[in-house]
């Protein structure tokens, strides 16, 4: 490529950057999404039966997910028919949740997460601290087979006429125990 020098990896980086901007990406469910919930809205639509108000639950996917009469609380991919998303925008403060009287309230920033989030798919998942703890990725095996593949052909090359020969006193023993 032919850039002036001075131009150098910021100016590629500032290129790239309108492609990657925040709103492009997926919010993550279990981090950014569940602690907005759990935080201003389980009180009132949680496990707790006692202070649940109207008969919602947004601590469980099939309650929050499940269509009412005629509307959802949440359509997947479809912010705009999502009551959800009506009650934590709408400038009527009889209708925005969380409730003026709850102290609780959200900045545009979550409003703005739980929003793309629901355009996204709104998909569920549960407390990170949950999950299962995964191997990362498993390299060191594979980066252990390719050596493995790679002393295996040198020997078979070796064997086949090619011109190259065993070490001397190299046996198959010897293969096995640096193969295995
Ligand atoms: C302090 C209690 C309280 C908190 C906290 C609260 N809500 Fe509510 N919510 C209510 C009440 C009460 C109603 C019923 C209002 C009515 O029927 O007029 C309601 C109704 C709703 C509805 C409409 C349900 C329907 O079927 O029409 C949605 C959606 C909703 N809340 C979402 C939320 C979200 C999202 C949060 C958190 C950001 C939240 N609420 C936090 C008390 C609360």
């Amino acid at each position: 490529m032919d850039l002036p020098r001075s131009f150098g990896i910021f100016g590629l980086l500032a290129m790239g950057m309108p492609m990657m901007s925040a709103a492009d990406l997926v919010p993550d469910f279990s981090r950014e999404i569940l602690p907005i919930l759990s935080d201003n809205c389980f009180q009132c639509h949680g496990p707790d039966a006692n202070h649940r108000e109207a008969d919602l639950r947004l601590d469980l996917e099939s309650n929050a997910k499940a269509p009412r009469d005629s509307y959802n609380i949440i359509d997947p991919g479809n912010s705009a028919g999502s009551e959800l998303v009506y009650h934590i925008t709408t400038d009527d403060e009889m209708d925005r949740m969380p409730p003026l009287d709850s102290i609780k309230s959200l900045s545009d920033d979550e409003k703005n997460l739980l929003t793309r989030w629901i355009d996204s798919g709104a998909e569920w998942g549960q407390h990170w601290s949950f999950d299962p703890i995964m191997r990362p990725a498993g390299k060191p095996y594979r980066l252990d087979c390719r050596r493995r593949i790679t002393t295996r052909r040198l020997v078979a090359i070796s064997g086949s006429g090619s011109g190259f020969t065993h070490s001397p006193g190299f046996t198959r023993f010897d293969w096995l125990a640096t193969n295995s």
